[in-house]
């Protein structure tokens, strides 16, 4: 085990010491789970970016590998996706592991290379003919390719470039034709640089029916705090992407803080698109306390669309794999909570999956949890059914001294169908993830309370709420190996 600080997750995937940020090279090959990621491994600060690596058989469990991508002579190694390349079509060997990545140099030179690996990712040797996309001069930022096989027979790669995502097509990896753009700093949140950008198709509530998904990383002016994950919904003709919404649409995959640069795995075995994200933000990464390591990533969520008055919108739910953690469980049922009572009372953990289901009735002005509780500190999690908000305010967490905007609450509004409310919430030592609205709204966020706050209650404010029922899990490690 590595736990070797409080608030050092139990179950989240953290690096065995010093600096990560974003997901890279998701990618599942021959039983296992590939996890690349930027990393630093001489500081707890970001500085010469490599890609770090852990495989997984389960996405719950993790083993630690070596790192596998080094900084070279075209630059230090930025984010970027993995294909397995079933048809040689770069001709680097069967079934090749191909690492699609940003060469950076000094002075924002920014230009997409390669990587092969032949043996399950464990060793990787860079494509002599690096880079294979050169950074237009016109165009400041050029990186983060996510590249995916589309069924019409080519490659398709989506890289950020200032506010736009562009797509270039490929035969084989090597050589890359601009195919279209999107963006161009009309469509969606613009309050920074556009990053990390993943595409893909899902199914809309399990029928035939599909549309295309562009998730993009926007480093400012995010529904939170800093930067934050914004999607959008369209169609996909192979070349370009085009969005069906009108362009001040702003759409969040997550309306806490810390979900970023997230990334979806190529190739999962049973069709599932699952997508991961950095549980931070750029506005305070450098200066969240630190022991000897920095940065951890969200839960993996399993992602589908579902039909609503407004058009097709994301769901997210966390994968059914992480049902493996449970411990000790307790049940309650039709209970009637009446401002005041505390029902949770012996329960204590810093580990936690609750699942909740509320009748909200209107004359209550907020009810739901709060949850690593303790002398001074709480992180409240609840719904305003006066608003149709759901919330986590983090104000009394723990440590915010070292950002000022990090205290505060962040606010996702959804229309419970017949007020029923229902709040899946995953504690981890430094972090809340919240599900709810049928895995329509999301809140992410750190937080840093003393290792002694291990409280949980049930609260409303302004009237009684009907509690249909909770179930508490207390949630045991998952394995680390190194
Ligand atoms: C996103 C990002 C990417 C870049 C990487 C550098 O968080 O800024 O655009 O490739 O991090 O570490």
């Amino acid at each position: 085990m590595l736990r070797n600080n409080p608030s050092r997750p139990c179950y989240h995937f953290t690096p065995p010491s010093n600096w990560m940020n974003d997901p890279n090279g998701l990618v599942y090959y021959q039983g296992e789970y590939h996890l690349f990621y930027q990393y630093h491994p001489a500081s707890t600060d970001w500085g010469t970016m490599h890609w770090g690596h852990a495989v997984s058989r389960d996405l719950v469990n993790w083993q630690h590998l070596p790192i596998a991508l080094y900084p070279d002579e075209h630059g230090t190694i930025f984010s970027g996706s993995a294909v397995i390349d079933w048809q040689n079509t770069a001709g680097f060997g069967k079934e090749a592991m191909v690492a699609v990545f940003t060469h950076y140099r000094e002075g924002n030179r920014q230009s997409q290379s390669l990587a092969y690996s032949l043996d399950q990712g464990r060793t990787w040797t860079k494509y002599r003919g690096n880079p294979v996309l050169h950074q237009p001069d016109a165009t400041p930022d050029f990186r983060d390719p996510k590249v995916f096989w589309h069924t019409e027979g080519h490659w398709v790669m989506s890289l950020a470039a200032g506010d736009t995502i562009l797509f270039h097509t490929s035969p084989n990896l090597i050589n890359w034709t601009l195919s279209g753009s999107f963006g161009s700093g009309e469509y969606g949140s613009t309050g920074g640089v556009w990053e990390t950008p993943d595409l893909f198709e899902l199914c809309v509530d399990g029928s035939p029916e599909t549309r295309w998904v562009l998730t993009v990383g926007v480093q400012g002016g995010s529904t939170a705090i800093g930067s934050g994950t914004q999607y959008f919904v369209g169609s996909f003709d192979g070349r370009t992407f085009t969005s069906e919404n009108p362009k001040d649409t702003v759409l969040w995959a997550d309306h806490g803080a810390d979900y970023y640069a997230a990334q979806s795995w190529s190739d999962e075995p049973a069709g599932r698109r699952i997508m991961i994200g950095w549980q931070n933000n750029w506005l305070y990464s450098g200066v969240i306390p630190a022991a000897t390591w920095r940065g951890s990533l969200s839960l993996p969520r399993q992602l589908s669309l579902t039909q609503t008055a407004q058009g097709a919108r994301l769901v997210q739910q966390p994968i059914p794999e992480l049902r493996s953690l449970r411990g000790r469980h307790q049940h309650w049922n039709n209970e009637t909570i009446v401002p005041g009572t505390d029902l949770l009372s012996d329960i204590k953990g810093e580990a936690l999956e609750i699942i909740a289901e509320f009748q909200a009735d209107a004359a209550v002005e907020r009810f739901g949890f709060r949850v690593r509780v303790g002398t001074d500190e709480f992180t409240t999690i609840g719904f305003d059914p006066r608003q149709n908000n759901l919330f986590m305010d983090r104000s009394h967490a723990g440590q915010s001294g070292f950002c000022n905007d990090f205290a505060g609450t962040h606010l996702a509004s959804f229309d419970p169908p017949h007020g029923i409310v229902q709040l899946h919430i995953f504690i981890d030592c430094a972090s809340v993830e919240v599900f709810s609205g049928d895995g329509k709204a999301v809140l992410t966020d750190i937080i840093f309370p003393s290792e002694q706050s291990q409280g949980v209650e049930l609260f409303t404010e302004g009237g009684t709420v009907t509690l249909n029922s909770l179930d508490i899990y207390q949630l045991n490690p998952a394995e680390f190996l190194t």
